[in-house]
């Protein structure tokens, strides 16, 4: 157990330098030629200091949007030692969904639910196994809007598989993915889309393995994609230890 807790760690650890990588290079760039500018200005005879000072201006900006990112990146994985718990998958999967509804119906989004009533609960973190589930959902969404069928579904489903896991599936109409392209498109910064960051799936990937489970993918590349997590149920002994 203690192992898998230190896994756990290592690939949270992971997960968060692989976000705040991406997360932090734009500022960080903006900083250093905002600063090669700055002394531009002051290098000249004489110096410019109006224009030096513009260009600290922006430096301090940066530095504001740079830890607004620590922020964001403290939100999904923050307090990862304290926040386990037992989670009803149920619930994280029509949290996700009520807080998408507005997105949902403006596209014209017909949502399905087959959600087992035998649940038992996983122990794990909330945050971040919410994350997943919306990552997932927000893609299928995503995949949908980006084409013109009028016929748009979303399929969310639970199930017990065997005696000890929980199956989470998300199942759009949209496009779906190359069957060739299924297994790059976990792979950080992998994006077909124009502001997309392509870390979603890698980052969802990370959780589900952090929780000791496994995320894929399906599609035949025409009718739609399937992503599936699987999470072992949790022992009642480290739920009972839980707050
Ligand atoms: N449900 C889906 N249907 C079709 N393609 C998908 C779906 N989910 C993910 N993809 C593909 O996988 C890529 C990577 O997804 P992701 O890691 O979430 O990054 P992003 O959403 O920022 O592009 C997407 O750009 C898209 O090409
Ligand atoms: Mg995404």
């Amino acid at each position: 157990m203690l192992e898998r807790e230190r896994d756990n760690r290592l690939l949270n650890a992971q997960a968060v330098t692989v976000a705040i990588a991406h997360e932090i290079r734009q500022p960080l760039t903006a900083i250093v030629t905002n600063a090669d500018t700055a002394l531009r200005w002051l290098g000249r005879t004489p110096p410019d200091h109006d224009e030096a000072r513009e260009a600290l201006t922006c430096i301090k900006e940066d530095g504001y949007r740079a830890s607004d990112v620590f922020e964001g990146i403290r939100a999904l994985f923050g307090r990862s030692g304290v926040e386990r718990y037992p989670i009803d998958l149920n619930r994280i999967v029509l949290s996700v969904t009520d807080s998408l509804k507005e997105e949902l119906d403006r596209h014209g989004v017909v949502t399905h639910y087959e959600l087992t009533t035998e649940l038992s609960p996983v122990i794990g973190h909330g945050i971040q196994l919410r994350e997943v589930v919306f990552n997932l959902v927000n893609n299928a969404v995503e995949a949908m809007v980006s084409t013109t069928s009028e016929s748009r579904v979303l399929r969310l489903r639970t199930a017990v598989c065997g005696r000890n896991e929980i199956a989470v599936s998300v199942q759009d109409s949209g496009p779906g993915i190359d069957p060739r392209q299924l297994e790059k498109a976990f792979n950080a910064f992998v994006s077909t889309k124009a502001h997309g960051t392509g870390l979603g799936l890698a980052i969802c990937r990370m959780i589900v393995e952090g929780h000791g489970g496994r995320l894929t993918a399906s599609s035949d590349g025409k009718s739609g994609a399937l992503f599936q997590f699987v999470l072992p149920i949790g022992s009642t002994d480290r739920a009972a230890g839980s707050p």
